[in-house]
């Protein structure tokens, strides 16, 4: 008999509910791992100082930037007014071809680097500074240099791990003859977030990430760490690196994902949570059962032979137009994708009462990411998730989207590094 999906996949979809009451304790653990990092113990949140500090929005230049996400690099020339008002004006996008995700450094940098160069030979302007935003795990040692400590989002490039990034890349303009420009910053994507959105907003004291891959920054004492500044508010900006937060109950699909992924036993939170990572799980639930028992046709028609076939867009377009026979499927999509929310969610609250345990303050979370901006109904889920653990408290934290935050942020850093 053919089942248009049946008892097997609601049970395999219930491996995927968070319950408040596992929330709460995820709140917990989140705290505790927060704590933990910040004073040198072990813990899986990895707490890099990035060297720099919220803006003034005074800050004024214009900058060139170029971003390297997960899956594109862009290159924008950025102009700061200096009255918390910043513009990009222009805007040019790459993307990352898959054989550059496998191959050598070189490569990649070099690529990276063209990317600067046909962006000067395509705009008419004089050399402007360069700020360089890295969306990978960088033990920073200024706000200019920093060694990559692992590959992230299924990037296996050689001859990175342990390399200052700043470097390689000032290399590889030199080699693509723009030996001219003078680099500033290097910076995570959530720094720039953070730094786009306070710039805007004195208020906004998080940012997150929820894109290929997921992660969080916020500002921090800087007498926490031991981070030579100056920074002239007394505070510096810690990335979390939380993809790598690792106190969570997986599923057999979960550690499946894993041991499968190019990084087994990392960046756990990140495989539950990431559009890189969910359509997967999806996937791997239905060609288990697909094993097992003969499933409907319009089920099999979905990509699922090859591995990360099954994209978050394919999720979100499954959710919107609801094809008639995948009822369970969609099922399934929903408890995947709520439970990513609702782990953001309690890592917001986490990182949020760190920094104000009582919430006697507002809070404003920049968020950026496909999976935020893109994914219907994701913003609802996670302010439905805030709302039902602190009911009371709900309206002390604002979540806004910041797009191309990443961007405009490594621009503020270079100016900060600037003036200072
Ligand atoms: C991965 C990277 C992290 C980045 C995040 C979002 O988790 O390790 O540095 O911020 O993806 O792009």
């Amino acid at each position: 008999m053919i089942m248009a999906i049946d008892k097997s996949l609601r049970d395999s979809a219930q491996l995927f509910i968070l319950e408040l009451n596992d929330l709460r304790q995820l709140v917990k653990r989140f705290r505790n791992e927060i704590e933990a990092g910040l004073h040198g113990r072990e813990s899986s949140l990895k707490m890099l100082p990035a060297y720099v500090g919220r803006p003034t929005g005074e800050e004024k230049g214009a900058f060139i930037v170029l971003d390297m996400g997960g899956t594109h690099v862009r290159v924008m020339s950025v102009r700061l007014m200096g009255d918390r008002n910043a513009a990009i004006e222009d805007i040019v996008r790459h993307p990352i071809p898959p054989r550059l995700r496998r191959g050598n450094g070189e490569s990649l940098f070099d690529y990276l680097a063209q990317a600067v160069r046909a962006f000067f030979s395509s705009h008419d302007i004089p050399p402007r500074p360069l700020a360089f935003t890295f969306s990978y795990p960088v033990a920073q040692y200024s706000l200019s240099s920093g060694i990559l400590i692992r590959w992230t989002k299924g990037f296996t490039v050689s001859g990175v791990e342990g390399q200052d990034v700043g470097a390689l890349l000032v290399t590889a303009l030199k080699r693509a003859g723009c030996a001219d420009l003078p680099f500033m910053t290097l910076i995570n994507d959530t720094v720039g977030t953070l730094l786009a959105a306070s710039y805007r907003d004195s208020t906004c004291d998080m940012a997150v990430i929820l894109g290929t891959g997921t992660n969080a920054c916020y500002p921090e004492r800087a007498e926490l760490l031991s981070c030579p500044g100056p920074f002239p508010q007394g505070e510096v900006i810690v990335n979390l690196e939380w993809g790598g937060f690792s106190a969570l109950r997986r599923n057999a699909y979960d550690r499946l994902l894993d041991r499968q992924s190019p990084n087994p036993g990392e960046q756990r939170m990140e495989k539950m949570v990431s559009g890189l990572y969910l359509g997967e799980l999806v996937r791997l639930v239905l060609c288990d059962l697909m094993r097992r028992e003969k499933l409907s046709p319009s089920v099999t028609a979905l990509p699922l032979t090859k591995p990360y076939a099954l994209t978050s867009k394919h999720l979100a377009r499954l959710i919107t137009t609801c094809p008639p026979g995948m009822e369970d499927v969609i099922e399934l999509i929903h408890h995947v994708v709520t439970r990513s929310a609702r782990i953001i969610a309690s890592g917001i609250i986490a990182v949020v009462t760190h920094q104000d345990p009582t919430l006697q303050n507002s809070h404003t979370v920049a968020v950026d990411g496909a999976l935020f901006t893109g994914y219907p109904g994701y913003q609802d889920k996670l302010e439905a998730t805030i709302a039902a653990l602190l009911p009371a408290e709900k309206a002390r934290i604002t979540l806004i989207p910041e797009r191309e935050g990443s961007g405009v942020g490594a621009a503020v850093a270079a100016a900060i590094a600037l003036y200072r």
